[in-house]
């Protein structure tokens, strides 16, 4: 297994191209289940996370080419609505086949992705909404067993989960007549599928709010579509440039995507530009300590906690971290203290005192994000050198991220075990 190794105190400066979204990347190429023709998606991210897709797409019959910047996937010749154990194990997102199976073949048997390590991660909102599309549910030996005819209705999430809301979109689409979906999530990414299915001849108003309204239609085509920028990369990217006392620009990265997260940044002192498709950011005399409570979108993004705590455990004076929408996100917290940080966690909420510096140390990664978080860390490290183990968390969600902060001067190489 790969690892990281970092010897920090460099201040990063100098502007990074921000990928296409992985998580908009994910259900979009789902929803190719749906199209009757070829979909092409552009700007889709290198990650490993969309190999994963690519390859349970292919083996339901999905045929796709990926050039590395676009993705062309042909669904007509899906003949095995089934994503086996082995496959939605690795990456979660599997699990979106399932509305774009049952919506467009009328059944489909799922694995149950299981846990990770950020939580239990359950699916029940999805497979309750599912049934009050009139899909019949039941459970056979881990698996997910989804039938019969979607028809319309009004179904409200008891929680606005991401994943929910796109596998119940997906399949509204084709259900018979019109569909209600209350409480979902507002994420960019959501906007972004919806955007593409509308192309492909869905009848969908409302994303991006917290109602959502389906009209089902007979069929969808194959369309072109671009997928958004990152914000969670382009939001590490400003992170690690204000954590290193440097000044970073994210190019072609969208300010109306970081709301809750940009305005934190000014608040702990860092220099914040918009521009019409960049931002910069930058802390050449350091920064304060601040609250941070994650919620859905617009609230603080959960996908940047992790990288945040790392760039508070230096802040001039203590920061309280509240994490409300996974249940086990503090995973990056025992390492970072390992580097010399002072944080305390106490259930969901973790105390953050600043620290005058972190020290290099052997560190393991355990998730996208922790992972993310702990080469932050290493970059601020201004003795000693970091090791980040299972490096493979990080190549799930960042593509090449070693040469890419090498390109802004950080002093950072990947090492074969
Ligand atoms: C998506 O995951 C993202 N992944 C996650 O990004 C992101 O952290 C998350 O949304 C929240 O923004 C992709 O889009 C591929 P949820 P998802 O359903 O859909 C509970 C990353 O680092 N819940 O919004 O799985 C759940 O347990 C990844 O890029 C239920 O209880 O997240 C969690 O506590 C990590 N029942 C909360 O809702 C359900 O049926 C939010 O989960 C579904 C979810």
């Amino acid at each position: 297994m790969d690892k990281m190794i970092i010897r920090g105190g460099n201040p990063l400066k100098g502007s990074v191209h921000v990928r296409g979204a992985k998580n908009a990347a994910l259900p979009l190429m789902a929803a190719s289940i749906l199209a009757e023709t070829p979909l092409t998606l552009h700007n889709v991210p290198c990650l490993h996370d969309v190999f994963s897709m690519d390859k349970l797409l292919s083996f339901m019959g999905v045929h796709s080419e990926f050039t590395g910047r676009y993705m062309v996937m042909d669904s007509a010749g899906v003949v095995n609505p089934e994503a086996p154990y082995e496959l939605v194990r690795k990456m979660r997102a599997s699990f979106f086949v399932l509305g774009p199976l049952v919506a467009r073949f009328g059944r489909a048997r799922v694995s149950l992705p299981g846990g990770c390590a950020i939580g239990t991660r359950p699916v029940d909102i999805h497979l309750k909404g599912l049934e009050a599309l009139g899909c019949d549910i039941s459970l056979d030996e881990g698996y997910v067993v989804a039938e019969g005819k979607l028809t319309g209705a009004s179904f409200t999430l008891d929680f606005p989960s991401v994943g929910a809301t796109e596998t119940l979109m997906m399949a509204a689409t084709r259900a018979e007549g019109l569909t209600r979906l209350y409480n979902v999530a507002r994420e960019p990414e959501i906007e972004d599928l919806a955007l593409c299915l509308n192309a492909m001849g869905a009848q969908i108003s409302g994303a991006g709010s917290d109602m959502i309204t389906v009209v089902g239609v007979d069929n969808l085509k194959g369309v072109e579509h671009e997928v958004i920028p990152d914000r969670i990369e382009a939001g590490t990217f400003l992170i690690a440039g204000v954590a290193t006392h440097g000044d970073v620009t994210v190019l072609n990265a969208r300010a109306d995507h970081l709301p809750g997260f940009l305005e934190k940044l000014q608040e702990i002192g860092a220099e914040v530009e918009v521009r019409q498709d960049r931002i910069r950011a930058a802390a050449v005399n350091g920064y304060s300590a601040t609250d941070i409570t994650t919620r859905p979108y617009p609230g603080f993004p959960t996908d940047l906690q992790a990288q945040t705590m790392a760039l508070l455990t230096c802040a001039e004076g203590a920061s309280l971290i509240k994490e409300t929408v996974f249940e086990n996100r503090f995973m990056q917290v025992a390492e970072l203290n390992r580097m010399g940080a002072d944080i305390d966690v106490d259930g969901s909420t973790a105390l953050v005192r600043g620290v005058s510096g972190l020290m290099g140390a052997p560190v393991m990664a355990s998730d996208l994000r922790a992972s993310a978080a702990l080469v932050i860390a290493g970059l601020m490290a201004p003795q000693g050198e970091t090791a980040v183990q299972r490096v493979y968390h990080i190549d799930r969600g960042y593509e090449r991220i070693e040469e890419r902060l090498a390109a802004l001067g950080a002093n950072i190489e990947r090492r074969r075990n």
